[in-house]
Protein backbone atom coordinates (compact mmCIF):
# COMPACT_ATOMS: atom_id res chain seq x y z
CA UNK A 1 0.00 0.00 0.00
CA UNK A 2 1.57 3.63 -0.80
CA UNK A 3 -0.33 5.97 1.82
CA UNK A 4 -1.91 4.89 4.86
CA UNK A 5 -0.39 2.68 7.10
CA UNK A 6 -1.00 -1.25 7.07
CA UNK A 7 -2.86 -1.05 9.81
CA UNK A 8 -5.42 1.11 8.96
CA UNK A 9 -8.90 0.38 9.17
CA UNK A 10 -12.59 1.90 8.91
CA UNK A 11 -15.50 1.74 11.28
CA UNK A 12 -18.46 0.18 10.55
CA UNK A 13 -21.51 0.25 12.33
CA UNK A 14 -24.29 -1.49 11.03
CA UNK A 15 -27.51 -0.26 13.39
CA UNK A 16 -30.77 -1.62 12.74
CA UNK A 17 -32.15 2.07 11.59
CA UNK A 18 -29.19 3.22 10.17
CA UNK A 19 -25.36 2.18 8.98
CA UNK A 20 -22.60 4.62 9.72
CA UNK A 21 -18.85 4.32 8.43
CA UNK A 22 -16.06 6.46 9.89
CA UNK A 23 -12.31 6.66 9.03
CA UNK A 24 -9.63 8.69 11.01
CA UNK A 25 -6.38 9.22 10.15
CA UNK A 26 -3.63 11.04 11.68
CA UNK A 27 -1.90 13.87 10.15
CA UNK A 28 -0.26 16.73 11.33
CA UNK A 29 -2.86 18.80 12.80
CA UNK A 30 -3.65 15.92 14.95
CA UNK A 31 -6.09 12.66 15.15
CA UNK A 32 -8.85 13.87 12.13
CA UNK A 33 -11.86 12.99 10.82
CA UNK A 34 -11.18 12.13 7.32
CA UNK A 35 -14.42 10.50 6.36
CA UNK A 36 -17.73 9.86 7.81
CA UNK A 37 -20.70 8.55 6.43
CA UNK A 38 -23.98 7.56 7.21
CA UNK A 39 -27.50 6.09 5.90
CA UNK A 40 -31.02 5.35 6.88
CA UNK A 41 -31.93 1.42 6.45
CA UNK A 42 -35.30 0.11 6.45
CA UNK A 43 -37.17 -1.65 9.21
CA UNK A 44 -36.88 -5.37 9.46
CA UNK A 45 -33.49 -5.64 7.39
CA UNK A 46 -31.38 -5.88 10.88
CA UNK A 47 -34.12 -6.73 13.39
CA UNK A 48 -33.61 -8.68 16.89
CA UNK A 49 -29.68 -8.11 16.09
CA UNK A 50 -29.77 -10.71 13.14
CA UNK A 51 -29.60 -9.80 9.59
CA UNK A 52 -32.74 -10.49 8.12
CA UNK A 53 -31.86 -9.62 4.31
CA UNK A 54 -28.15 -9.68 3.83
CA UNK A 55 -27.91 -8.91 0.19
CA UNK A 56 -29.84 -5.69 0.65
CA UNK A 57 -27.72 -4.52 3.45
CA UNK A 58 -24.38 -5.88 1.70
CA UNK A 59 -25.53 -3.77 -1.20
CA UNK A 60 -26.16 -0.18 1.15
CA UNK A 61 -23.01 -0.24 2.40
CA UNK A 62 -21.67 -0.89 -0.37
CA UNK A 63 -23.70 2.51 -1.65
CA UNK A 64 -22.11 4.11 1.50
CA UNK A 65 -18.43 3.48 0.83
CA UNK A 66 -18.49 4.50 -2.76
CA UNK A 67 -20.70 7.80 -2.07
CA UNK A 68 -17.83 8.93 0.63
CA UNK A 69 -15.60 8.03 -2.00
CA UNK A 70 -13.90 5.23 0.79
CA UNK A 71 -11.39 3.23 -0.17
CA UNK A 72 -10.45 1.13 2.34
CA UNK A 73 -11.69 -2.25 2.77
CA UNK A 74 -10.04 -3.12 6.48
CA UNK A 75 -13.13 -2.82 8.67
CA UNK A 76 -13.69 -3.28 12.19
CA UNK A 77 -17.53 -3.94 13.06
CA UNK A 78 -19.15 -4.66 16.45
CA UNK A 79 -21.92 -7.14 18.02
CA UNK A 80 -24.38 -6.05 20.82
CA UNK A 81 -27.71 -6.56 22.27
CA UNK A 82 -28.42 -10.05 23.92
CA UNK A 83 -26.30 -11.63 21.92
CA UNK A 84 -23.28 -10.49 23.75
CA UNK A 85 -22.36 -11.49 27.63
CA UNK A 86 -19.20 -9.53 28.71
CA UNK A 87 -18.93 -10.44 32.53
CA UNK A 88 -16.34 -10.09 35.08
CA UNK A 89 -15.01 -13.82 36.58
CA UNK A 90 -12.94 -15.00 38.61
CA UNK A 91 -10.61 -18.10 38.10
CA UNK A 92 -7.88 -19.87 39.56
CA UNK A 93 -4.38 -17.77 38.87
CA UNK A 94 -3.22 -19.79 35.46
CA UNK A 95 -1.13 -18.60 32.75
CA UNK A 96 -2.72 -17.37 29.54
CA UNK A 97 -2.27 -20.91 27.59
CA UNK A 98 -3.92 -22.40 30.40
CA UNK A 99 -6.61 -20.44 30.25
CA UNK A 100 -7.69 -20.80 26.62
CA UNK A 101 -7.94 -24.53 27.11
CA UNK A 102 -10.16 -24.25 30.41
CA UNK A 103 -12.35 -21.20 29.34
CA UNK A 104 -15.02 -23.13 27.55
CA UNK A 105 -15.76 -24.83 31.36
CA UNK A 106 -14.66 -21.85 33.21
CA UNK A 107 -17.44 -19.74 31.38
CA UNK A 108 -20.31 -22.58 30.98
CA UNK A 109 -21.44 -21.00 34.56
CA UNK A 110 -21.98 -17.63 33.61
CA UNK A 111 -23.43 -17.82 29.85
CA UNK A 112 -27.18 -18.49 29.44
CA UNK A 113 -26.58 -19.91 26.13
CA UNK A 114 -25.24 -23.47 25.54
CA UNK A 115 -21.83 -22.56 25.30
CA UNK A 116 -21.43 -24.38 21.76
CA UNK A 117 -22.95 -22.24 20.69
CA UNK A 118 -20.91 -19.06 21.59
CA UNK A 119 -17.95 -17.74 20.47
CA UNK A 120 -15.42 -17.25 23.95
CA UNK A 121 -12.71 -14.10 24.36
CA UNK A 122 -11.64 -13.22 27.24
CA UNK A 123 -8.94 -11.10 29.14
CA UNK A 124 -6.66 -11.65 32.24
CA UNK A 125 -7.48 -7.98 34.43
CA UNK A 126 -4.85 -8.88 37.49
CA UNK A 127 -4.66 -10.87 40.34
CA UNK A 128 -7.92 -10.92 42.33
CA UNK A 129 -8.27 -8.33 45.39
CA UNK A 130 -9.15 -10.72 48.24
CA UNK A 131 -7.53 -13.78 46.95
CA UNK A 132 -4.26 -13.99 45.56
CA UNK A 133 -4.28 -17.44 44.28
CA UNK A 134 -7.31 -16.32 42.14
CA UNK A 135 -6.98 -13.54 39.41
CA UNK A 136 -10.22 -11.61 37.82
CA UNK A 137 -10.90 -12.03 33.86
CA UNK A 138 -13.13 -10.46 31.89
CA UNK A 139 -15.08 -12.72 29.76
CA UNK A 140 -16.59 -12.23 26.63
CA UNK A 141 -19.15 -14.36 25.02
CA UNK A 142 -21.11 -13.79 22.14
CA UNK A 143 -23.54 -16.05 19.87
CA UNK A 144 -21.55 -17.66 17.05
CA UNK A 145 -24.83 -17.10 14.47
CA UNK A 146 -25.26 -13.75 14.89
CA UNK A 147 -21.08 -13.52 14.60
CA UNK A 148 -20.91 -15.17 11.81
CA UNK A 149 -24.04 -13.06 10.29
CA UNK A 150 -22.30 -10.10 10.33
CA UNK A 151 -18.78 -11.36 9.76
CA UNK A 152 -20.76 -12.94 6.50
CA UNK A 153 -22.17 -9.81 5.68
CA UNK A 154 -19.31 -7.59 5.84
CA UNK A 155 -17.55 -10.01 3.39
CA UNK A 156 -20.43 -10.31 1.03
CA UNK A 157 -20.17 -6.04 1.05
CA UNK A 158 -16.62 -6.66 -0.22
CA UNK A 159 -15.20 -5.53 3.15
CA UNK A 160 -12.45 -7.19 5.43
CA UNK A 161 -13.42 -7.57 8.89
CA UNK A 162 -10.30 -7.80 10.72
CA UNK A 163 -11.94 -6.76 14.45
CA UNK A 164 -15.05 -7.84 15.73
CA UNK A 165 -15.73 -5.68 18.11
CA UNK A 166 -18.65 -4.95 21.33
CA UNK A 167 -20.46 -2.12 20.93
CA UNK A 168 -20.16 -1.26 24.84
CA UNK A 169 -16.53 -1.64 24.18
CA UNK A 170 -16.24 0.44 21.53
CA UNK A 171 -18.26 3.41 23.52
CA UNK A 172 -15.80 2.91 26.27
CA UNK A 173 -13.11 3.73 23.41
CA UNK A 174 -14.84 6.32 21.81
CA UNK A 175 -15.51 8.18 25.84
CA UNK A 176 -11.46 7.69 26.71
CA UNK A 177 -10.46 9.15 22.93
CA UNK A 178 -12.57 12.20 23.80
CA UNK A 179 -12.21 12.83 27.87
CA UNK A 180 -10.35 12.74 30.80
CA UNK A 181 -10.89 9.97 32.88
CA UNK A 182 -11.15 11.38 36.62
CA UNK A 183 -11.07 9.51 39.41
CA UNK A 184 -14.77 8.52 39.00
CA UNK A 185 -17.50 6.27 38.75
CA UNK A 186 -19.43 6.69 35.62
CA UNK A 187 -21.99 5.23 33.36
CA UNK A 188 -21.46 4.69 29.20
CA UNK A 189 -24.83 4.10 27.64
CA UNK A 190 -25.81 4.11 24.08
CA UNK A 191 -29.28 3.92 23.15
CA UNK A 192 -30.45 3.15 19.30
CA UNK A 193 -33.28 2.17 17.75
CA UNK A 194 -33.51 -1.55 19.03
CA UNK A 195 -30.71 -2.29 21.54
CA UNK A 196 -28.98 -0.66 24.60
CA UNK A 197 -25.44 -1.12 25.83
CA UNK A 198 -24.55 -0.15 28.97
CA UNK A 199 -21.43 0.24 30.28
CA UNK A 200 -20.16 1.18 33.87
CA UNK A 201 -16.83 2.51 34.80
CA UNK A 202 -14.86 2.60 38.07
CA UNK A 203 -11.95 4.53 38.63
CA UNK A 204 -11.55 4.41 34.70
CA UNK A 205 -12.02 0.45 34.30
CA UNK A 206 -15.09 -1.11 33.22
CA UNK A 207 -16.74 -2.71 35.85
CA UNK A 208 -20.06 -3.81 34.83
CA UNK A 209 -21.24 -4.17 31.16
CA UNK A 210 -25.00 -5.15 30.06
CA UNK A 211 -27.19 -5.06 26.70
CA UNK A 212 -30.67 -5.06 26.60
CA UNK A 213 -33.47 -5.13 23.76
CA UNK A 214 -34.58 -2.13 23.98
CA UNK A 215 -34.70 1.31 21.96
CA UNK A 216 -36.47 4.11 20.01
CA UNK A 217 -38.05 1.91 18.02
CA UNK A 218 -40.90 1.35 20.95
CA UNK A 219 -41.87 4.44 20.42
CA UNK A 220 -42.92 3.45 16.82
CA UNK A 221 -44.17 0.32 17.97
CA UNK A 222 -46.26 2.20 20.50
CA UNK A 223 -47.75 4.89 17.62
CA UNK A 224 -48.22 2.16 15.51
CA UNK A 225 -50.58 0.31 17.65
CA UNK A 226 -52.51 3.28 18.42
CA UNK A 227 -52.85 4.79 14.66
CA UNK A 228 -53.08 2.61 11.72
CA UNK A 229 -49.63 3.90 10.47
CA UNK A 230 -46.25 2.62 8.77
CA UNK A 231 -43.11 2.70 10.55
CA UNK A 232 -42.15 5.54 8.26
CA UNK A 233 -44.94 7.75 9.35
CA UNK A 234 -44.53 6.72 12.81
CA UNK A 235 -40.73 7.71 12.25
CA UNK A 236 -42.17 11.05 11.24
CA UNK A 237 -44.75 11.62 14.01
CA UNK A 238 -42.20 10.48 16.74
CA UNK A 239 -39.63 13.02 15.07
CA UNK A 240 -42.54 15.98 15.62
CA UNK A 241 -43.51 16.07 12.33
CA UNK A 242 -46.90 17.32 11.61
CA UNK A 243 -49.72 15.01 12.13
CA UNK A 244 -53.47 14.67 13.16
CA UNK A 245 -53.28 11.27 13.53
CA UNK A 246 -51.74 11.67 16.89
CA UNK A 247 -52.23 14.30 19.36
CA UNK A 248 -49.35 16.06 21.14
CA UNK A 249 -50.16 14.71 24.27
CA UNK A 250 -50.86 11.25 23.32
CA UNK A 251 -47.52 11.22 21.71
CA UNK A 252 -45.83 12.79 25.23
CA UNK A 253 -47.91 9.88 26.46
CA UNK A 254 -46.15 7.35 24.67
CA UNK A 255 -42.20 8.87 25.16
CA UNK A 256 -42.82 9.11 28.76
CA UNK A 257 -44.24 5.45 28.82
CA UNK A 258 -40.96 4.21 27.17
CA UNK A 259 -38.25 6.21 28.57
CA UNK A 260 -39.87 5.24 31.93
CA UNK A 261 -38.87 1.86 31.00
CA UNK A 262 -35.74 2.71 30.37
CA UNK A 263 -35.22 4.54 33.52
CA UNK A 264 -36.38 1.31 35.56
CA UNK A 265 -33.73 -0.67 33.07
CA UNK A 266 -30.72 1.16 33.84
CA UNK A 267 -31.23 1.90 37.54
CA UNK A 268 -31.49 -2.05 38.00
CA UNK A 269 -27.77 -2.19 36.33
CA UNK A 270 -27.08 1.03 38.33
CA UNK A 271 -28.29 -0.90 41.47
CA UNK A 272 -26.42 -4.14 40.69
CA UNK A 273 -22.87 -2.00 41.00
CA UNK A 274 -24.40 -0.30 44.47
CA UNK A 275 -24.47 -4.04 45.46
CA UNK A 276 -20.90 -4.88 44.74
CA UNK A 277 -19.55 -1.27 45.67
CA UNK A 278 -22.07 0.10 48.41
CA UNK A 279 -19.56 3.39 49.10
CA UNK A 280 -19.30 4.68 45.47
CA UNK A 281 -21.41 6.57 43.66
CA UNK A 282 -22.13 7.15 40.10
CA UNK A 283 -22.10 10.91 39.54
CA UNK A 284 -22.10 11.31 35.91
CA UNK A 285 -23.93 9.73 32.86
CA UNK A 286 -23.07 9.76 28.97
CA UNK A 287 -25.82 8.75 26.83
CA UNK A 288 -24.79 8.10 23.04
CA UNK A 289 -27.00 6.58 20.15
CA UNK A 290 -30.15 8.67 19.21
CA UNK A 291 -32.11 8.00 22.52
CA UNK A 292 -29.78 10.75 24.28
CA UNK A 293 -31.89 12.78 21.74
CA UNK A 294 -34.77 12.97 23.77
CA UNK A 295 -34.81 15.47 26.41
CA UNK A 296 -37.38 14.23 28.82
CA UNK A 297 -35.22 11.03 28.67
CA UNK A 298 -32.28 13.03 30.12
CA UNK A 299 -34.31 14.97 32.22
CA UNK A 300 -36.36 11.65 33.68
CA UNK A 301 -32.78 9.84 34.08
CA UNK A 302 -31.19 12.37 35.85
CA UNK A 303 -33.85 12.69 38.58
CA UNK A 304 -34.08 8.74 39.40
CA UNK A 305 -30.57 8.21 39.50
CA UNK A 306 -29.15 11.89 41.43
CA UNK A 307 -26.76 11.74 38.53
CA UNK A 308 -25.43 14.44 36.14
CA UNK A 309 -26.62 13.30 32.64
CA UNK A 310 -24.72 14.82 29.67
CA UNK A 311 -24.23 13.83 25.38
CA UNK A 312 -21.17 12.38 24.24
CA UNK A 313 -19.49 14.25 21.36
CA UNK A 314 -17.31 11.57 19.60
CA UNK A 315 -15.72 14.30 17.58
CA UNK A 316 -14.87 16.44 20.58
CA UNK A 317 -11.00 15.74 20.11
CA UNK A 318 -11.03 15.21 16.30
CA UNK A 319 -10.13 17.54 14.07
CA UNK A 320 -13.10 18.24 11.58
CA UNK A 321 -12.45 20.21 8.36
CA UNK A 322 -15.52 22.48 7.77
CA UNK A 323 -14.71 22.41 4.15
CA UNK A 324 -15.11 18.85 4.00
CA UNK A 325 -17.91 18.53 6.48
CA UNK A 326 -21.30 20.28 7.26
CA UNK A 327 -20.50 20.85 10.44
CA UNK A 328 -24.12 21.52 11.99
CA UNK A 329 -24.82 18.01 10.58
CA UNK A 330 -21.95 16.47 12.03
CA UNK A 331 -23.44 18.14 15.50
CA UNK A 332 -26.58 16.38 14.77
CA UNK A 333 -25.67 13.19 14.19
CA UNK A 334 -22.57 13.37 16.75
CA UNK A 335 -24.70 10.85 19.42
CA UNK A 336 -25.55 8.41 17.23
CA UNK A 337 -22.05 8.22 15.56
CA UNK A 338 -19.91 7.50 18.80
CA UNK A 339 -19.76 3.72 18.42
CA UNK A 340 -18.81 3.87 14.58
CA UNK A 341 -15.85 6.27 16.17
CA UNK A 342 -15.12 4.51 18.73
CA UNK A 343 -14.43 1.82 15.82
CA UNK A 344 -12.21 3.62 13.95
CA UNK A 345 -10.03 4.31 16.49
CA UNK A 346 -9.29 0.60 16.59
CA UNK A 347 -6.02 -0.76 14.53
CA UNK A 348 -6.23 -3.53 12.30
CA UNK A 349 -3.63 -5.54 14.56
CA UNK A 350 -5.07 -4.71 18.00
CA UNK A 351 -6.35 -7.88 19.46
N1 LIG B 1 -34.65 13.59 18.63
C1 LIG B 1 -35.02 12.33 18.63
N2 LIG B 1 -36.15 11.96 19.28
C2 LIG B 1 -36.55 10.68 19.28
N3 LIG B 1 -35.89 9.69 18.69
C3 LIG B 1 -34.77 9.99 18.03
C4 LIG B 1 -34.26 11.32 17.96
N4 LIG B 1 -33.13 11.30 17.23
C5 LIG B 1 -32.92 10.03 16.86
N5 LIG B 1 -33.90 9.24 17.32
C6 LIG B 1 -34.08 7.80 17.11
O1 LIG B 1 -32.87 7.14 17.36
C7 LIG B 1 -32.83 5.93 16.58
C8 LIG B 1 -31.54 5.89 15.83
O2 LIG B 1 -30.48 5.87 16.75
P1 LIG B 1 -29.14 5.09 16.41
O3 LIG B 1 -28.59 5.58 15.13
O4 LIG B 1 -28.29 5.21 17.62
O5 LIG B 1 -29.73 3.62 16.23
P2 LIG B 1 -29.06 2.36 15.49
O6 LIG B 1 -27.61 2.37 15.78
O7 LIG B 1 -29.46 2.34 14.07
O8 LIG B 1 -29.84 1.17 16.22
P3 LIG B 1 -29.28 -0.07 17.08
O9 LIG B 1 -27.93 0.27 17.59
O10 LIG B 1 -30.28 -0.22 18.18
O11 LIG B 1 -29.30 -1.23 16.15
C9 LIG B 1 -34.02 5.98 15.65
O12 LIG B 1 -35.06 5.17 16.16
C10 LIG B 1 -34.42 7.45 15.69
O13 LIG B 1 -35.78 7.65 15.44
MG1 LIG C 1 -26.46 1.54 17.30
Amino acid sequence: MLFGKKDHLVGLDIGSSSIKVAEITEVKKGSTLAKFGMINIAPGLIEDGSVKDPETVADIIRQLFKAYNIKERNVAIAVGGYSVIVKKIVVQTMSEEQLQDTIQFEAEQYIPFDITDVNIDFQILGENESNPNQMNVLLVAAKTDVVNDFVNLAQMAGMNPCIIDVDAFALQNIFEANYELENENLALIDIGASKTSLNILKDGNSVFMRDVSLGCGQINQKIISLVDCSFEEAEEIKLGGQTNKLSMEDLSDIISGVVTDWCTEIRRALDFFYSTYPEDQIKRIILSGGGGNIKEFRQLLAVETSATVQIINPFENFYVDDERFDISYINKIAPQASICMGLATRKADDK
